[in-house]
């Protein structure tokens, strides 16, 4: 098997003095969708930001065979890496286009517009409403246009940090049939998700994290399908 995109080894990471996130190890190969579960607190967003370089941690992040865990955002970037973060930061008195620019705006002004095309192809709903100001689009629209803005840098790797959260279940629907049309265009994606069930469907593997470790790690049908696991941890 060729070495994985994403290889995560023996990470900590603390604020302060707590210790949030304790010894976790995970990767993601080229082609996956990689679900990450766990209930509220238990370390997810902790653990992606600093995958993203966000937040310090101590251990190993390899990514495309390259020790990235001391690089900055920035070069994490331009290395292939990108996150949609939990609360979105869209910039709201900006209009659709212009925070799918801002996402674009290390890639050349050619590339750019590649990658805006091909974000209007994934999402015709942002093409339809791209002179509106993001601040008055709906939350399914919104976390559309998150994920486009993170497609612009044209990732390797996209991790999604609580896609469904907030919307109704058909916009969720909408949401992870779109990230597995990502995969086909040869993203892979690392996704965080309490909607542990909807994750699972469309996930190839699964870690379940609580308080901080990983508890649980399989097949996305293996750990969907062990009764003990979802009435332990997910809670459906
Ligand atoms: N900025 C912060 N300062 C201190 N503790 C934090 C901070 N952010 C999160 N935590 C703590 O770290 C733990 C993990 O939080 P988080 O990564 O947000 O979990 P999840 O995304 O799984 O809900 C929680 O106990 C939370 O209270
Ligand atoms: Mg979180």
């Amino acid at each position: 098997m060729s070495p994985p995109l994403l290889a995560v080894s023996d990470v900590s990471i603390s604020y302060g003095k707590v210790e949030a996130v304790r010894n976790v190890t995970l990767d993601v190969h080229a082609g996956e969708i990689v679900t990450i579960i766990g209930a509220n607190g238990a370390g997810k967003t902790t653990l992606l930001n600093a995958v993203m370089g966000i937040l310090p941690l101590t251990g190993s992040v390899m990514f495309m065979d390259r020790q990235i865990a001391r690089l900055d955002i920035e070069d994490r970037v331009a290395a292939g890496l990108c996150i949609v973060p939990e609360h979105r930061e869209l910039f709201g008195t900006m209009t659709v286009e212009e925070n799918l620019q801002l996402g674009g705006f290390r890639v050349s002004r050619v590339k750019a517009a590649t990658e805006q095309e091909r974000v209007y192809t994934l999402f015709p709903r942002l093409k339809e409403r791209r002179t509106q100001l993001a601040g008055t689009l709906s939350g399914g629209e919104q976390q559309m246009l998150a994920m486009g803005r993170a497609l612009m840098s044209d990732p390797k790797l996209l991790m999604l940090d609580e896609p469904s959260l907030g919307l109704a279940p058909l916009i969720v629907a909408d949401i992870f049939r779109i990230v597995g049309e990502l995969r086909q265009m040869g993203v892979s994606v690392l996704l965080v998700e309490q909607n542990a069930r909807a994750a699972l469907e469309i996930a190839d593997r699964a870690y379940v994290m609580e308080l901080g470790e990983f508890v649980m790690s399989g097949s996305a049908r293996d750990i969907g399908a062990d009764q003990r696991i979802v009435a332990s941890y997910l809670g459906f």
